[in-house]
């Protein structure tokens, strides 16, 4: 662990910009020092985990630091086009090794390279880019040599079916077409090495030759072979996928539509058209699901993808041609770090939940922290960080540091009832300094002062805080803002009614 500022050493600080910062991301949570252990925890052992809390106190900090804890994936998953089965493309799950082998020889099969004045000058001129009159180098795009103002259409007639018959024909309908390049696109030849003949293929590329010895060529036809692939989940992708609010087919996956589908060769084949999920886009890595409860019925699929580790994929639009695509056994092996706020832990399905405690932890967030010297140094590192992290705006003093500790323990009470606490109710913290830094920023200063932070915490308050102030109370507010007739077309009147009554008055 990398040792803190200590809080004793405060006033010997300048600002915030002396403050040490830890590069490890789950030591720059504040608090929750359970919920840190469980996220190491659960990267070592892969455990899933539930983090039940209100907003802003560091749930998808924690489950963004976790994947970052975990070792980079190690496989690749695509799909493979099925010849017997169109429509049943396949699953293929490959290893680091192999993909970054086929990368390397995906490269040796680009071949080489050269500048046309290399190329063999029979080459370079049936290529198009040597003039066979003067020996003048252009662009295969230059029908007329720079040089020697001669026609560079003097090409290869051998190679034409109809020899001398047609050639000039063909010379003068090629002459009405200005894009068509001369000569051709490849020149095969054979050339000696160690004592061996061997073919060469000669390629256009641009204002370049390709050069394919006879080992790019094999390495070319090997590719071919395996082309009718599609990568759907590369090796290398982040490890935390974030699934909020996600639909169905965001996350589990889905095979697009093809408004050709029906029509043999007409349309983009099956395998071409399967995307992956979140769920598998997590593979090897870290699934995070905010506010699960809110998927409803779709939590069922999440556990029975947990449970299998892989989970099939299909067109989740039954009108499209999609639909009747499946690839089964896509690889899903996944840690699930969900979140929920306290209100929403009876809509989690309970055998989601009893999968997670099962195979992990479940966790209720802290709201608050201790206020000792220890916890103060966390909150120095808090401030510093989020200073850092905002970018726009100057480093604290240490009386606005000061001034900071003394709201945290003003919210930590006002909020959750906890005295001689500091809250870590840290997103409106941060909030707050952010409000502080614009003020500073505004005023030109290097710093942000205690001032500023007056200032802020005058603006931060609530509209409601806002109203009451000035119209005595908020349902005084309300009818000075809002006509009777509009108040009974609201459809929110009756629900404001009552909340206003409830919560305000
Ligand atoms: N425990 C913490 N330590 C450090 N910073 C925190 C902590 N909690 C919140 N923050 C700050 O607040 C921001 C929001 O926190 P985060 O998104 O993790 O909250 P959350 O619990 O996921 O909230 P929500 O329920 O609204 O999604 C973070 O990016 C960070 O700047
Ligand atoms: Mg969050």
């Amino acid at each position: 662990m990398e040792p803190l500022t200590a809080w004793e050493a405060v006033d010997t600080l300048n600002d915030t910009s002396e403050v040490h910062i830890p590069s490890d991301p789950l030591a720059r949570v504040i608090g929750q020092e359970e919920a840190i252990e469980l996220a190491r925890l659960a990267a070592r052992q892969r455990r899933h985990l539930l983090l039940v809390g209100p907003p802003g106190t560091g749930k998808s900090m924690i489950a963004q630091a976790l994947a970052l804890h975990l070792p980079a994936p190690r496989h690749e998953v695509r799909v493979v086009h099925n010849p017997e089965n169109p429509e049943r493309p396949m699953a293929e799950v490959l290893a680091e090794d192999v993909v970054l082998s086929e990368t390397e020889s995906r490269a040796s099969a680009a071949g080489e390279l050269i500048d046309p004045a290399d190329a063999p000058a029979n080459v370079s001129q049936k290529l198009g880019y040597r003039c066979g009159q003067c020996g003048g180098l252009s662009a295969p795009s230059e029908r007329t040599c720079p040089q020697c103002n001669n026609s560079k259409l003097e090409i290869d007639r051998s190679n034409n079916p109809f020899g001398d018959l047609l050639g000039g024909m063909l010379e003068s309908a090629m002459s009405v077409m200005p894009q068509t390049p001369v000569g051709k696109e490849k020149v095969t030849t054979t050339r000696m090495r160690r004592g061996k003949e061997e073919v060469v293929v000669f390629e256009r590329a641009g204002d370049r030759i390709r050069v394919l010895d006879q080992k790019s060529l094999e390495k070319r036809r090997e590719l071919e072979m395996t082309s009718n692939r599609k990568v759907i989940v590369p090796l290398k992708r982040n490890p935390f996928v974030m699934a909020t609010g996600a639909s169905e087919t965001e996350l589990l996956g889905d095979v697009r539509h093809d408004p050709y589908g029906g029509h043999q060769g007409l349309g983009t084949p099956p395998y071409e058209r399967v995307v992956a999920g979140a769920v598998h886009e997590a593979h090897e890595g870290v699934l995070f699901i905010d506010e699960i409860s809110h998927l409803g019925q779709t939590q069922r699929y999440i556990l029975s993808a947990m449970q299998e580790k892989y989970f099939p994929i299909t067109g989740h639009n039954p009108q499209s041609a999609g639909a009747s695509v499946r690839v089964d056994s896509v690889p899903c092996d996944f840690i699930l770090v969900a979140a929920c706020n306290i209100q929403d832990l009876e809509n989690i399905l309970s055998p989601l939940r009893s999968r997670i405690s099962g195979g992990g932890y479940e966790l209720l967030m802290d709201t608050a922290m201790p206020d000792n010297d220890a916890n103060r140094s966390k909150y120095l590192q808090f401030i510093a960080q989020e200073i850092q992290m905002d970018g726009r705006i100057p480093h604290a003093g240490i009386d606005t540091v000061k001034g900071l500790v003394k709201e945290g323990r003003r919210r930590a009470r006002d909020w959750d009832d906890h005295s001689n606490h500091l809250t870590l109710r840290l997103r409106e913290m941060g909030g707050l300094i952010r409000a502080a830094g614009d003020q500073a920023a505004k005023d030109g200063s290097g710093l942000i002062e205690p001032e500023h932070l007056e200032r802020a915490l005058r603006r931060a308050r609530s509209v409601e805080d806002q109203i009451r102030d000035r119209y005595g109370s908020y349902m005084k507010g309300l009818s000075k803002d809002v006509s009777e007739s509009q108040k009974e077309k609201s459809p929110y009147y009756m629900q404001n009614q009552h909340i206003g009554d409830q919560m305000f008055n």
